[in-house]
């Protein structure tokens, strides 16, 4: 996913300097080039020599070393990155870059780059919370450094307070949503609804069904690392959720049809992924379950149908995309789909197909437009996400 882009990566001398080391690796995994810089007060919390095994890169700490490569290597490496992140971020580097401070490899290089620069604060509850670190972290925002909040949890000295470095994890997904994609959905409202619904039969039991939430999360994902504004509706997922969406998380059918509509008129794409129940209970107390001969007798009734709804109030420019798991007749059954909800796209898949519907990682997918059908090659949910995306931008477009 970042094939061709350059990560610099600046280390403080911070407790939490030891955790740059899996977030090197993750990032060299998703195949960035990744170059690390460090104070040298670093170097007392983590050796050099495991980040230059992890990146294939010389670590770069002095900014007087002769044994360089370039001749004026901060230089060469701030032109190189597509991003930085300093993290740990110390309070004392904080202040440095706030003030201007230029006076080793790190500082120097951040000041020389042009590109993004991210920073996570990492220190002890007390010294974040003193307002002249605050304010050294306000003037970087305002200088348009992105800031990554610091997590609150136990501390090096096993207080519990803010200040902790937030999980590799949620650095990676800063610099992939900075870098991973163009931005061409930035603007775009993008209201997304993945997994599946649950329809309480009594306090104990429920109907449901096979959706785990990963080709709606993906959607999302896909969709908020190109810059849309997402928000995922989503009901019972197993999926991890997607970072840097809005999340609304909902039960019923009923609960869904509600959030989904109420947010409808200022999306500019809706895109259908949940599997909601097509039946719920109509009594769910326990007295209006008929019981025979140990068999119970479940009175059902119809949930309402969101795409039909989504359909039917679709105001001008707003694009409506469904999606079709079908055991028989999928071509048949999408197209006829696509016209009765008034909707801009199915995607269409078996549920007889190897790779393809719940719970995979992959999926075997037929868009159907109202300019025809385009059959995808079995890919992963990430890609076919970004697939559906590209097809509805281009729609947009038009
Ligand atoms: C064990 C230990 C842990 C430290 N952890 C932090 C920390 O998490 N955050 C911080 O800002 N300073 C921390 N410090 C203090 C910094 O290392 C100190 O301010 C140093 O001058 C920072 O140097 P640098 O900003 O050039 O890397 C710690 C110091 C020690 C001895």
């Amino acid at each position: 996913m970042l094939t061709g882009k350059t990560v610099v990566i600046a280390v403080t001398g911070s407790i939490a300097a030891y955790k740059m080391a899996d977030c090197a690796r993750e990032l060299t995994k998703l195949h960035a080039d990744v170059h690390v810089l460090m104070t040298q007060n670093a170097t007392q919390f983590i050796n050099p020599i495991t980040f230059e095994t992890l990146t294939q890169h010389k670590c770069l700490i002095d900014t007087f070393d002769r044994n360089f490569q370039y001749s004026v290597e901060h230089v060469a490496l701030a032109k190189a990155a597509d991003v930085v992140l300093i993290a740990p971020a110390s309070a004392n580097v904080i202040g440095k870059i706030a003030c201007g401070i230029a006076d080793d490899m790190l500082t120097t290089t951040v000041m020389a780059c042009t590109c993004k620069k991210l920073v996570a604060p990492a220190m002890n509850h007390n010294m974040l919370h003193n307002p002249i670190v605050q304010e050294n972290i306000e003037k970087l925002r305002r200088y348009g450094y992105g800031i990554i909040e610091p997590a609150r949890g136990m501390l090096a000295n096993r207080d519990i307070g803010d200040g902790k470095l937030p999980d590799v994890k949620i650095l990676i997904d800063r610099v992939l949503q900075e870098i991973a994609k163009p931005k061409d959905m930035a603007g775009v409202k993008l209201l997304v609804t993945a997994g599946a619904t649950c329809e309480p039969i009594d306090p104990v039991r429920f109907i449901t069904n096979h959706s785990t939430g990963k080709m709606g999360a993906a959607i999302a994902r896909a969709a908020s690392l190109r810059g849309a504004d997402v928000t995922l509706v989503a009901g019972s997922c197993t999926a991890e959720m997607p970072p840097f969406a809005e999340i609304v998380n909902v039960r019923t059918a009923e609960d869904m049809y509600r959030e989904v509509t109420a947010r409808a008129p200022e999306q500019d794409i809706i895109v259908k992924a949940a599997a909601v129940a097509d039946y719920t209970p109509e009594h769910t107390a326990e007295d209006k379950i008929k019981k025979s001969d140990g068999e119970m007798a479940i009175p059902l009734r119809r949930t309402k149908d969101i795409l039909k709804a989504l359909g039917e109030n679709k105001r001008a420019g707003q694009l409506i995309c469904g999606f079709s798991m079908e055991t028989r007749d999928l071509l048949e059954n999408s197209s006829r789909k696509l016209k009765a909800k008034n909707c801009d796209m199915i995607c269409a898949n078996s549920l007889r197909t190897e790779g393809a519907g719940f719970g995979t990682d992959t999926n075997v997918l037929t868009l159907i437009t109202a300019d025809g059908t385009e059959e995808l090659e079995k890919m992963s949910k990430l890609q076919a996400a970004d697939m559906i995306l590209d097809r509805l931008m281009e729609m947009r477009g038009k």
